[in-house]
């Protein structure tokens, strides 16, 4: 197929991107470079064998989108071009529903105008929310708890009116849970720009001697240890998920949701644990207050993935963490070098 990858040059569409190329397909990546970097696409390049074709352009751009649609001819979009930091998402929350839930708009039009029918949707598990207990499945209440996750939860609605109003669309929204890990080369990664948010990327900068310790976010919620549970899952197990979805779009039209996790949840002390035992370095780390908006306990119920697109995740929390520690070794600075 033709493919065209929006944020194809990011963390999780770089590694669906090497799937893409790995199975054949012929792929456009769209991607501004605001959170990314070309030198992901040229590592790309190396471990497929062979290039993306790139246009750096943001998706809320219609003329450059249509320009790209005319000459890429895409048969369907992976849609993972976004902003993602809740905290900036509260201070900023124009820009995240113009870069988020507008840009998704004009894309679905262009896609419509040029006859394209198929869409995967990078939806995140913070739909969720604290509406109902974990684990979750697609059906469970949804009830997002900051502007970023309002986003998700609005081009959700809007993918799915658009599939109601259109039978020739068809939708796949994947939700993700927490992605993890890096391409097993190690040539690939997250590269985070300034202070990671997120536990994975700060555990590996503190390892690495980038930082002095972690804040654990707080040690008294209601689980096992006291600190929050989350399903971690391998991004090239994200990845995977991505082309198995593809498949299922060309099945048939409407929309259809399906979790990306493992249903196993680890602990934040768990997760350190991991990181320790891969890296062979012991990580400082404080217990501090709980961070808001944070929930006690996130993990999918994957049984609707393993049923509908035959897939799972196969890779373990040790694997990603030594995953990671082979990214960050080779790469102390991501791509910046
Ligand atoms: C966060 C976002 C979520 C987003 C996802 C991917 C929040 C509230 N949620 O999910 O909307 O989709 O990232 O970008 O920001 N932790 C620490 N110390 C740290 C960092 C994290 O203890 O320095 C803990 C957290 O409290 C949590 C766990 O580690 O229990 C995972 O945190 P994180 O990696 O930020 O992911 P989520 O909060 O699940």
């Amino acid at each position: 197929m033709r493919v065209l990858v929006t944020g194809g040059a990011g963390y999780i569409g770089s590694h669906t991107t090497v799937e893409l190329l790995g199975q054949g397909h012929q792929v456009l990546v769209l991607d501004d470079l605001s959170n990314s970097s070309e030198e992901s696409l040229r590592r790309v390049a190396e471990l497929a064998g062979r290039p993306a074709d790139f246009v750096q352009a943001n998706v809320g751009d219609a003329a450059e989108l249509d320009a790209a649609f005319t000459s890429f001819r895409p048969d369907a979009v992976i849609h993972f071009a976004g902003r993602k930091a809740v905290g900036e998402s509260t201070r900023l929350p124009l820009l995240y529903y113009r870069e988020n839930v507008a840009a998704t708009v004009t894309l679905l039009e262009t896609m419509a105008a040029h006859g394209c029918h198929q869409i995967v949707f990078s939806s995140s598990a913070t739909v969720y929310g604290s509406a109902s207990e974990p684990p979750f499945t697609e059906d469970a209440p949804t009830g997002a708890t900051n502007p970023y996750g309002h986003t998700k939860h609005m081009i959700e609605q809007i993918l799915a009116d658009a599939a109601a109003a259109d039978p020739s669309l068809s939708v796949a929204v994947l939700r993700y849970f927490n992605p993890i890990g890096a391409h097993e080369s190690g040539r690939i990664g997250e590269d985070p720009k300034g202070i990671p948010n997120n536990l994975l990327p700060f555990v590996a900068q503190v390892a690495a001697g980038r930082r002095t310790g972690l804040q654990v976010f707080g040690n008294d919620y209601p689980t096992p240890d006291g600190t929050g549970l989350r399903d971690y899952i391998h991004v090239v197990d994200v990845a995977q998920g991505h082309l198995a979805a593809l498949a299922r779009l060309a099945d048939g039209a409407g929309c259809q949701t399906w979790n990306l996790g493992t249903g196993r949840p680890f602990s934040v002390l768990e997760v350190i644990s991991a990181y320790e035992a891969a890296s062979g370095v012991r990580i400082p780390y404080q217990i501090v207050d709980r961070r808001p908006g944070d929930v006690a306990a996130s993990y999918a119920d994957v049984s609707k993935a393993g049923r509908e697109l035959d897939w799972t995740a196969h890779r373990s929390l040790e694997q990603a963490c030594a995953d990671t520690v082979r990214w960050q070794a080779a790469n102390p600075d991501g791509y910046a070098q």
